[in-house]
């Protein structure tokens, strides 16, 4: 659990950084490492930081921008490179030693052939190392108030998001490594609890710190932002504990190798 005994702002940087320490640990002692699907480089800086050399790759050049400036700030260098996850990468084979990729493999349109790929640029016994969100079911966190946004301003307005939990499970996640020739596959759910002072609380903080709501958060008149909070608050009422909201998230962890 990493922030649970602290719903204040403090919580704010944990709250973000589920599963980086497993992929930095997967990918240990590897010399070159590509990270898929890189973002705004949260994970990719820290295996740089680790000691590797790290490409990083995404679409959004506005994230690439981002990472570029976090890695200028954490002192690191990376290679960033605008590429697509669903079409043949601009990499030679076996240009890698670890591949990691934290919640983009889900957004794939062919996960197998988007992990084909990611194995080809792989060398002969490099690992590979991808984070998923497990099932909507076992992430409240986020399913409650996206389905207290569809409650309260319609289901078009809570169409965001759609591969959440696409993948599931770690049987069916791993099944998909294994699919693309993957060797060793292992998959496991790894969960943890935020905590939020209360539905307000959790709203702002989600509208902070995640693009698919704050787009939402933006819009709003303050009665709309108000009957979500209402509606959140209704939702998430069986998870008070200990005076706050403690909220379950999970993820699920998959290490392969080549
Ligand atoms: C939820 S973010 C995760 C970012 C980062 N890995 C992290 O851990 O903070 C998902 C990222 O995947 C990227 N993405 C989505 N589809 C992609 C694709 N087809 N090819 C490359 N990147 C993609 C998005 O632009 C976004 O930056």
């Amino acid at each position: 659990m990493s922030d649970a005994l602290d719903p204040g702002a403090g919580a704010a940087a944990e709250w973000t950084s589920f599963g980086v320490s497993e992929l930095v640990s997967a990918a240990a002692g590897s010399q070159r490492v590509l990270d898929a699907g890189c973002g705004s480089g949260r994970l990719t800086v820290m295996l740089a930081r680790a000691g590797a050399k790290v490409t990083g790759i995404d679409t959004s050049n506005e994230r690439l921008g981002q990472a570029r400036r976090r890695a200028v700030g954490a002192g690191v260098g990376l290679r960033l490179v605008e590429a697509d996850l669903n079409v043949s990468l601009p990499f030679a084979d076996a240009s890698f030693d670890a591949v990691t990729s934290r919640l983009a493999l889900m957004a794939a349109e062919d996960p197998v052939a988007t992990l084909c790929e990611l194995r080809r640029v792989l060398g002969p016994e490099g690992r590979l190392a991808t984070v998923i969100w497990a099932s909507l079911k076992e992430n409240p966190w986020f399913a409650e108030p996206r389905e207290a946004i569809a409650a309260v301003l319609g289901d078009s307005r809570a169409s965001f998001a759609r591969a959440f939990g696409r993948l599931g499970g770690p049987d069916e996640a791993a099944a998909v490594h294994r699919a693309a020739g993957l060797r060793a596959v292992e998959a496991c759910v790894l969960r943890e609890r935020v905590a939020a002072a209360d539905a307000a609380q959790h709203w702002q903080r989600l509208a902070r710190e995640n693009g698919h709501f704050r787009r939402v958060a933006a819009d709003l008149s303050d009665e709309e932002d108000a009957a979500v909070v209402d509606e959140i608050a209704t939702r998430l009422v069986g998870y008070q504990e200990k005076g706050c909201l403690l909220l379950p998230r999970a993820i699920v962890l998959v290490s392969a190798h080549r």
